[in-house]
């Protein structure tokens, strides 16, 4: 019998292997792929230090095209915070390497997305990249030619340049080059923009595509939202592994202690009731528990019922101005209502649900809801009959609203959370959590009722400008005769007769 042979990989060789789990799965979707990947790090970067982000972002024809794929470059600059020159290699040419996985809302989570760009690029063009950049407040932008080393995931260094900051620029430059069929991802790539702009509605955002046709879509404010602050992990979505790791750095030498300055909401006070209910001595030094004893404190902070919920200042909503502004400026409709939740948790992640319902105006009229999905600021585009809001609206009794799918409707759902529940690394749709799925649901009922108000009292409206026509049309004749058959010289004054026939005001209308 033949021996089993066994091998490791790298984090990079897996990815190259399965660039699919990743959303890289053909050409056109891996053209869409890396604008949304570089296209988001550059409004997290932005966004970071509150700057309103200017991104530009062009796709070129490069080299000869063949019968379903060509070779593009790309090229996307941003205004955001730059990065210091000893982080550039590592974070594009090492995959799982970032600076994100923290405790706070922000669009990158996995430390894989723009190197997952670069890789596909490198795997299908065979050509390194160049990343430049400046933090600003250094004289000097550092620009890098880099390729992926996929065997070892480490970042290969061609060519370092420094040069002089004369203009005091700050940003990122990222150009590449890879393959893919851009005619085919192109509504996804325009309605990707068009989205995005719609959440974002305090960024400028160029794309020039390889035809060199320009979109622009233009910031509306400069409001932003107030960037996250990072939060402690809460004591709900704690298990060993992370208990382990906490009581491996802390400094703190008894239990009361830990709890306090490890763990999101815990205060003295919280922490001694807890401590009491575990059967835990307050002295006890958290370096000194048994493997048993941090197995049972683990399970016993998911029982114990006193800890507060998280807060929401680790999270980032848009909020119900800035969405409505967004949303009026991408679909201008007749009426729009927005609404945002207070903040729930699942697993001891916080999470906020905004929602919005636009009716006629510039909705698409597609002959059912046009549903726009976002999670931390990026649209979703994938995928959408996976999607829990696509299942909550599926579910809902529409006719209550007085709603029917063959009105010109968009529902915006925006759901924020420390930790998106979503379904794959591609971020493409969100799991149907209970916890998620019922703040969707409330969400959408809220915002649903107003949006049936509206369209009972149009109804009503419009009756009732009908029997007004009707009036407006046979009662001057019905005066004029009467005027006659009375043998009556003057004729009566129909606009107060019309006037007091009307049961609703001008501002009904
Ligand atoms: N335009 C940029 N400006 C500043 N820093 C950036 C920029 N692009 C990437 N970075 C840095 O590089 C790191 C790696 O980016 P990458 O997209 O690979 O992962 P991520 O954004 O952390 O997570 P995700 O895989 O979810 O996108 C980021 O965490 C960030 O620190
Ligand atoms: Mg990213």
């Amino acid at each position: 019998m033949a021996q089993t042979t066994f091998e490791e990989i790298s984090a990079s060789d897996f990815f190259y292997r399965n660039r699919d789990i990743a959303g890289f799965s053909n050409p056109s979707r891996a053209i869409f792929v890396a604008i949304r990947e570089i296209v988001e790090n550059a409004l997290d970067a932005a966004e970071s230090h509150k700057i309103p982000p200017d991104i530009y972002v062009r796709l070129s024809f490069e080299g000869e095209a063949t019968k379903d794929t060509q070779i593009y470059k790309l090229r996307i600059e941003d205004n955001g915070s730059g990065i210091q020159p000893r982080f550039i290699p590592s974070a594009f040419g090492q995959v799982l390497y970032g600076s994100k996985y923290k405790l706070k809302q922000t669009r990158g989570t996995f430390g894989l997305g723009g190197k997952m760009a670069l890789l596909y690029g490198q795997i299908t063009t065979h050509q390194a990249a160049q990343v430049t950049s400046s933090t600003g407040n250094q004289n000097k932008i550092y620009s890098f030619k880099l390729m992926i080393d996929i065997q070892h995931n480490r970042p290969i260094i061609l060519d370092r340049k420094v040069l002089i900051n004369k203009d005091n620029w700050r940003g990122t430059i990222i150009e590449f080059t890879l393959e893919g069929d851009y005619l085919r991802a192109m509504p996804k790539i325009l309605d990707y923009f068009k989205q995005t702009a719609m959440v974002n509605p305090y960024a400028n955002l160029t794309f020039v595509d390889p035809k060199g046709r320009l979109y622009k879509w233009t910031r509306v404010t400069t409001e932003m939202p107030d960037p996250p602050r990072e939060t402690l992990p809460h004591p709900y979505g704690v298990d060993v592994e992370m208990l382990q790791r906490l009581i491996h750095i802390t400094t703190d030498t008894t239990m009361t202690d830990f709890l306090k300055h490890h763990f999101h909401r815990v205060g003295g006070i919280t922490a001694q009731k807890f401590l009491e209910f575990s059967g835990l001595n307050p002295t006890k030094n958290p370096k000194k528990l048994s493997h048993e004893e941090i197995v049972k404190l683990t399970q016993n902070l998911k029982k114990f019922k006193d800890f507060l919920p998280p807060d929401a200042s680790c999270l980032s909503p848009l909020g119900e101005e800035l969405l409505r502004a967004g949303i009026q400026k991408e679909l201008q409709p007749e009426y729009l209502v927005v609404h945002q939740r207070k903040p729930s948790t699942y697993a001891g992640h916080p999470f906020i649900v905004e929602v919005g319902i636009a009716y006629g105006g510039g909705v698409p009229k597609t002959g059912g809801f046009v549903l726009y999905r976002f999670a931390n600021r990026i649209p979703l585009l994938y995928d959408e009959a996976s999607d829990v809001s696509y299942r909550v609206i599926n579910s809902m009794n529409w006719r209550r609203y007085k709603v029917s799918p063959d009105m010109p409707i968009a529902i915006v759902v925006h759901i924020c959370s420390t930790k998106v529940p979503y379904k794959t690394v591609g971020k493409e749709f969100i799991a149907d959590r209970a916890e998620v799925r019922r703040e969707v649901a409330n969400e959408l009922r809220e915002v649903s009722r107003q949006l049936g108000h509206f369209l009972t009292r149009r109804e009503h409206v419009d009756k009732e400008k009908k029997r007004l026509t009707i009036f407006a049309k046979y009662l001057p004749r019905i005066a004029q005769f009467s005027a006659t058959l009375a043998g009556k010289e003057k004729i009566p004054d129909i606009e107060k007769l019309l006037k007091s026939v009307q049961k609703y005001g001008a501002e009904d209308e």
